[in-house]
């Protein structure tokens, strides 16, 4: 555990944009420190499968705030051995691998920027943060969810290296795409999720910034873990 007599980092938030890193670096972090681990982006990720599955026009504001308000979103241990990093339920049902689908990756941008949608995630996300012991990964946790996390992270790292590590991951899963599309869809959320009137994608003044760009995920987890422990000291 990372503490010091003056000093007790309790929450931890990791934000950046899409395919900075977050996940890999936030649940490697987490498991270092035993810690929570708590993907934020998940939640919209399940509204917006949700909403797909019931077939509800995504331009919909006020039909996809209401299944915002009223699904049961569980995220736990790992319960097959399929690579998951956890398992997700969306009202009892198995979503783990639906929410990664690209249907889902090309409309969670527009769900996430709902200002009820938000409201309502923002709410179950701060009851899990109070508990402490968490690292908490997503794009407002810095500067709307917990603005005083204990420590603040903005992981980034340029475009074409974002693409390519998306790209890489959907080959592996089987999923021939071009990368030049990979590419348009890391720029158009980019886009949305900067650019939103609410709780826009943003580096909070406090936080430490790090460029995960031509680093490996060890390299990345080495510089983070000098910024805890820098912070703990
Ligand atoms: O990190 P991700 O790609 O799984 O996030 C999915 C979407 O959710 C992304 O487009 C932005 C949004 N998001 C957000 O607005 N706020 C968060 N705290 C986490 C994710």
């Amino acid at each position: 555990m990372i503490s010091s007599p003056s000093k007790t980092v309790s929450v931890i938030a990791i934000d950046g944009p899409a395919a900075s890193g977050k996940s890999t670096v936030g649940e490697l972090l987490a498991k270092k420190m035993g810690y929570l681990y708590f993907d934020t982006g998940v939640m919209y990720r399940v509204v917006t499968a949700a909403a797909i599955a019931r077939a509800l026009p995504i331009p919909d504001e006020a039909a996809i705030t209401q299944l915002a308000e009223k699904i049961l979103i569980d995220i736990s241990p790992p319960d097959q051995n399929d690579g998951r990093q956890y398992t997700v339920r969306a009202d009892h049902r198995d979503v783990t691998w639906e929410i990664r689908e690209r249907k889902v990756d090309a409309n969670v941008s527009t769900v996430s920027a709902y200002r009820g949608v938000r409201e309502a995630m923002r709410a179950q996300q701060r009851r899990v943060g109070e508990r402490g012991r968490v690292v908490m990964v997503g794009r407002d946790i810095g500067t709307v969810v917990f603005p005083d996390a204990d420590l603040k992270i903005y992981l980034d790292a340029s475009e074409a290296e974002r693409a390519r590590r998306r790209h890489l991951e959907r080959w592996a899963r089987g999923e021939k795409v071009e990368f030049e599309s990979v590419l348009d869809e890391i720029r158009r959320r980019d886009e949305i999720d900067s650019t939103r009137s609410v709780a826009p994608l943003k580096k909070a003044d406090d936080a430490v910034l790090v460029d995960s760009t031509g680093l490996t995920v060890e390299q990345v987890l080495e510089r983070v873990w000098q910024v805890v422990e820098g912070h703990a000291r």
